[in-house]
């Protein structure tokens, strides 16, 4: 099938090491700073880590790379790349669905993401050293998140520069911000690791995260390791799928799988080695939750010699891993309307993204004024944060598995992979988990849901 009419104004990744650096910060966000290590904490330590890192290489890797491939191959958004794959077909209805994950997600995103710039503001003036403990900081952060205007204001910067660096295009914009951004967040990161690791006490929270206690493995466990992978991959909702669109023939679809694939993973577990060694140096608990990040570290903070500084680059990394995120989700919605509907990028980011942030609205309000408006007994915020992330995002993975395998083929997704003359070695391996593991492990996680 000839494609090649959708190509010729197209955007492009200017370098490999780019498009790496950008796919890779989609992939490295809240999910892997501010999820991980709460939902570690919560679900015992160790033995949850090799769960989820077996649910990334078994189901997540395969996915990417076929998402990678059909972005490629079509060089379109998710609607665009299944109408052109299996025209007049159901399937350009996963492409829809996407792109509405795309919308929901970073509606709530961009909430959390205003908290994590409010908190660096916070952390410049001082504020993030001044609680003792983790009680204090909690409540501190309880009131923040409920001051309407206060979060509402801090929304709107989240996606005000979302806005700014999507405006500038792939290149100039998400490629550029990426390759300066990603590095910055490792060197932040390493320099937290050495800081947590040397605190007395260090070692009880190492035991914890590396030790693992197979008695706490359930199959609530695997549901939680399969979702949190789907997450922090970005997949399931064609981001790496738009990413790949806009990746030259030349490129090399799989080892750059496995270069972010292993960025992902690499950045969640360090995560994990500055948090864990923290809380149980300050004899805190693992299993806190949600605001683990925003309420125990403030007290671990508080003890820590230049704390101040550490809690201004800790929520500075936390920020930028945000945005690199953030983008992403909104280039997928930007991308749909450009391909799709024909309109301008700077139509597409500024209209798009008033509708974001006017959706997210309630999302913002469901820690203050609307608290007490529940379905369900779960406010706005957790409704969209679990209709997306729970369910579109696997329900999209595990299409996309079956598509590749079954319906367009992996014949054909092979000759894509291999177009720039490489033979990936696992090329088979890759063949046998999109067709049977990846969609089976998905449905068997959905039925579990449902029982
Ligand atoms: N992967 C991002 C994170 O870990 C979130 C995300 C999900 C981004 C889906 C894009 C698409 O925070």
């Amino acid at each position: 099938m000839d494609l090649s009419n959708h190509k010729y104004k197209r955007e492009a990744w200017n370098s490999r090491l780019g498009f790496i650096m950008a796919a890779s910060g989609s992939a490295v966000g809240l999910g892997n700073i501010w999820k991980f290590p709460y939902i570690v904490g919560q679900n015992g330590g160790g033995a949850f880590v090799l769960v989820y890192i077996f649910c990334t290489l078994a189901v997540g890797l395969p996915i990417m790379l076929s998402e990678f491939t059909i972005g490629r191959k079509t060089k379109l958004n998710p609607v665009g790349a299944f109408q052109a794959l299996k025209p007049n077909s159901h399937w350009v209805k996963v492409g829809y669905m996407g792109v509405l994950a795309g919308f929901l997600i970073l509606s709530f995103y961009g909430v959390v993401g205003g908290w994590t710039l409010a908190y660096v503001i916070k952390a410049l003036t001082h504020t993030m050293t001044t609680f003792s403990s983790s009680n204090e900081a909690g409540e501190f952060f309880g009131t923040f998140i409920s001051n309407t205007w206060e979060v509402l204001f801090y929304q709107a910067l989240f996606m005000g520069i979302c806005v700014g660096i999507v405006l500038r295009g792939v290149q100039g914009g998400i490629e550029k911000a990426c390759k300066v951004l990603m590095p910055t967040l490792v060197v932040i990161l390493v320099i937290l690791m050495f800081r947590a690791l040397t605190l007395p006490g260090a070692i009880d929270g190492v035991e914890f995260y590396l030790k693992p206690d197979f008695s706490k493995i359930g199959p609530q466990t695997i549901l939680i390791a399969l979702g949190q992978a789907f997450f922090s991959l970005s997949l399931g909702m064609g981001c790496m799928l738009t990413y790949g669109s806009y990746l030259s023939d030349q490129e090399n679809l799989a080892s750059a799988t496995v270069y972010v694939v292993i960025f992902d993973t690499m950045i969640a577990l360090l995560v994990g080695m500055v948090i864990f060694p923290a809380v149980f140096a300050m004899g805190l608990e693992p299993t806190e939750g949600p605001s683990l990040v925003f309420s125990v570290l403030p007290a671990v903070f508080f003890d820590m010699p230049f704390g101040n500084i550490v809690s201004i680059i800790f929520f500075t990394l936390l920020a930028i891993a945000a945005i690199t995120s953030g983008i992403s989700l909104l280039e997928v919605v930007v991308a749909y309307f450009i391909d799709q509907r024909k309109w301008s990028r700077e139509k597409a980011v500024l209209i798009t993204s008033a509708v974001i942030f006017a959706f997210g609205v309630p999302s913002s309000l469901s820690f203050g004024i609307l608290s007490d408006v529940k379905l369900f007994g779960m406010t706005f915020f957790d409704h969209v944060d679990n209709i997306a992330s729970n369910y579109l995002l696997p329900l999209g993975g595990m299409l996309t598995a079956i598509f590749i395998g079954w319906i367009w083929g992996t014949k054909n997704a092979e000759e894509e992979i291999k177009k720039n003359k490489t033979n990936p070695q696992w090329i088979n391996i890759w063949r046998f988990l999109i067709c049977y593991i990846s969609p089976v492990a998905v449905f068997f996680v959905f039925c579990a849901k449902f029982i």
